[in-house]
């Protein structure tokens, strides 16, 4: 089988993780947690990271910090991986889905824009949908597959429509807007490091922000709200959601090795677009001037979808379709979905992700572009 995307473990995972067992310091504290922070905080180019045991975790905590309340809601795009509604549907605020740009594959913001000023209206300072005067808090981008909007007219926006950014950036480390790296745009960006990612400490997570303050109580959160370094004393509602230290080893390892994988994406991504680009109907998610996407997820558009996956799938070479548009699952059918003409199920009914771990051989990508080949 050759994974869709799989761990590269090459560097010092071993041991790093061997110098957590020797020592027993394999729980919730230990130097490796607050090294993994460091180096994600430098990374990013943000001064606060808080590291946490997954990347839905990072969102949950990110829109309590923004004051995302029961009754609230929260702009998300119609496209995305379902942990991203599951996070604002936690704090018992409603997503709202917002289509995708057909190109980009990201959240359409001429839709957005138009949405905002017929829909929504500004009262006190919160942006209120008009037909149920609900308070519309916050948004979340998701830079999906490690490519981005144009941030800074969504920027403008919220500045104007008086909403806070958290950014979905799980996908994206190591893509840059404008030399900024994506999570530090908004208020908060947060991470993952599931085992599919560029990067991966199993399972982990991350916050990151230039807020102090929210960093600050990010860590309360995170950790139960202890307000007191020897009695339990605990001063509101919080979780458990600290990333352990055994893992946040495998992530500073993992982060050592960072430069080299994005290498091999670009690399992976080349390749790919120079012997596709020119098969069948064939095409790609464009990039806008001023983005540098990390080329996370080699993925494609084709009516040749079904064709192409059941023949990849049959060969052992893992091939997935895009994720189903949140507007067609069921807990969140009835929630509000703003869309002209569904771009989303469209191009969720014709993309392929195909096999595009940092460690594949040039010979599996070559058979699997063959294979591709010879679907058309
Ligand atoms: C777009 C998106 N949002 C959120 C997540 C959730 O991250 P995690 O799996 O670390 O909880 C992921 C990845 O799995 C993702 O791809």
């Amino acid at each position: 089988m050759i994974f869709l995307s799989s761990p590269n473990i090459s560097g010092n995972e071993w041991k790093y993780v061997k110098d957590c067992l020797d020592t027993s310091w394999i729980s919730s504290v230990g130097s490796y947690v607050n090294k993994f922070e460091e180096m994600m905080a430098e990374f990013t180019g943000t001064k606060y990271a808080i590291a946490t045991s997954n990347g839905t975790m990072a969102l949950h905590i990110s829109l309590l910090l923004a004051e995302v309340k029961r009754e609230n809601y929260v702009i998300v795009p119609n496209l995305t991986f379902v942990a991203s509604a599951n996070s604002i549907t936690y704090t018992g605020a409603s997503p709202i889905f917002m289509d995708i740009d057909e190109n980009t594959w990201q959240m359409d913001l001429d839709l957005l824009e138009n949405f905002l000023q017929t829909e929504t209206e500004l009262i006190n300072n919160n942006c209120i949908l008009k037909k149920d005067k609900r308070i519309i808090r916050a948004i979340m981008p998701v830079h999906v597959l490690g490519n981005m909007i144009d941030m800074d007219r969504l920027i403008a926006l919220t500045n104007k429509y008086s909403l806070s950014i958290v950014e979905d950036a799980t996908e994206a480390l190591g893509s840059y807007y404008k030399k900024k790296h994506s999570g530090s745009l908004g208020l908060m960006g947060c991470f993952s490091f599931n085992g599919n990612k560029i990067i991966t400490s199993g399972g982990g997570g991350m916050l990151v922000t230039d807020n102090e303050q929210l960093a600050k109580k990010a860590k309360h959160l995170t950790t139960q709200a202890k307000a007191d370094p020897f009695e339990y004393y605990h001063d509101e509602i919080a979780y458990n959601y600290r990333l352990v230290n055994i893992l946040a080893a495998i992530g500073v390892a993992q982060m050592e090795q960072l430069p080299g994988f994005l290498l091999r994406k670009k690399e992976i991504d080349v390749y790919y677009k120079k012997e596709l680009s020119k098969i069948g109907d064939i095409c790609f998610q464009k990039i806008m001037p001023g983005i540098e996407a990390n080329q996370w997820l080699f993925t494609f558009r084709s009516k040749q979808q079904k064709k192409i996956l059941k023949t990849l799938n049959e060969k052992g070479m893992q091939s997935r379709p895009f994720w189903v548009p949140m507007n067609r699952l069921p807990m969140y059918t009835n929630e509000l979905y703003i869309s002209e003409n569904d771009k989303s199920g469209k191009i969720y009914s014709e993309c392929v992700s195909i096999p595009c771990s940092t460690h594949i051989k040039d010979e599996e990508l070559q058979a699997i572009s063959e294979s591709i080949k010879s679907c058309y």
